[in-house]
């Protein structure tokens, strides 16, 4: 049976720090730091809105995000930065080493999904933008179940998706939190350590392989 790899989007595939040069000309060198707590935010309301149960689509948490992130650092956008900056959120570029990975695993006949928290139809512009939608055979989002990742429900909803089974699917993911989730949900997970900063959390319970970068990926699952 083919191996199903299902990649996480954001801060995976696709670098959601491509918006620092949009930003650099708001918040000057407060970019970079405006980003994390965007991202961070972003998150954040993804988690409480799944745990009160009051959906929102991804792109409402990233709206709700900036909005906060622009008090915090007390940056006076207009309304057309505002505009330009969720739009940006729409067509991020993807890490470099992700199409040659995605190319390769490809070859190597493993079916590719990309499974995200973002609605199926930003997931398909992203990828397109970033052109690296030809490898996949297809987006799983979790809107379709209205909850978001960690959720288990998300995790056993991408398996009936991609008719595959936890003991042969990998979720791939830069974000610990995802790969904690996918292995409670009885996938395997491949953590993406990007940096050497980035620190698992430390719950007991480990990812099945941990790469530096995409590239590494095919050798690390055994494919
Ligand atoms: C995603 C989030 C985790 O793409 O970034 O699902």
């Amino acid at each position: 049976m083919a191996i199903t790899l299902a990649f996480d989007v954001y801060g995976t595939l696709i670098d959601t720090h491509g918006v620092i040069a949009k930003l650099e000309a708001i918040v000057g060198d407060r970019a970079r730091d405006f980003s994390s707590t965007w991202r961070d935010k972003q998150l954040e309301y993804s988690f409480r809105r799944g745990l009160m149960q009051n959906y929102e689509n991804f792109a409402a948490c990233t709206r709700d995000a900036l909005d906060y992130t622009c008090s915090r650092y007390a940056a006076g956008i207009t309304p057309d930065q505002r505009q330009a900056l969720l739009e940006s959120y729409r067509e991020l570029p993807a890490f470099e080493d992700a199409e040659p990975a995605l190319r390769e695993l490809r070859a190597r006949d493993c079916r590719l999904f990309a499974f995200s928290n973002g609605a199926a139809e930003a997931v398909e512009t992203l990828l397109s933008a970033a052109g690296i939608r030809e490898h996949f055979l297809g987006v799983v989002s979790c809107d379709d179940v209205r909850s978001f990742k960690p959720n288990p429900a998300v995790y056993a909803h991408f398996l009936r998706k991609a008719d595959a089974t936890g003991s042969e699917a990998w979720l791939i993911s830069g974000n610990p939190f995802d790969v904690i989730g996918a292995i409670s949900a009885g996938m395997r997970a491949a953590w993406v350590q990007r940096s050497e900063d980035s620190i698992f959390d430390p719950w007991g319970i480990e990812p099945t392989a941990t790469v530096q970068s995409l590239g590494a990926l095919a050798d690390a699952i055994g494919v």
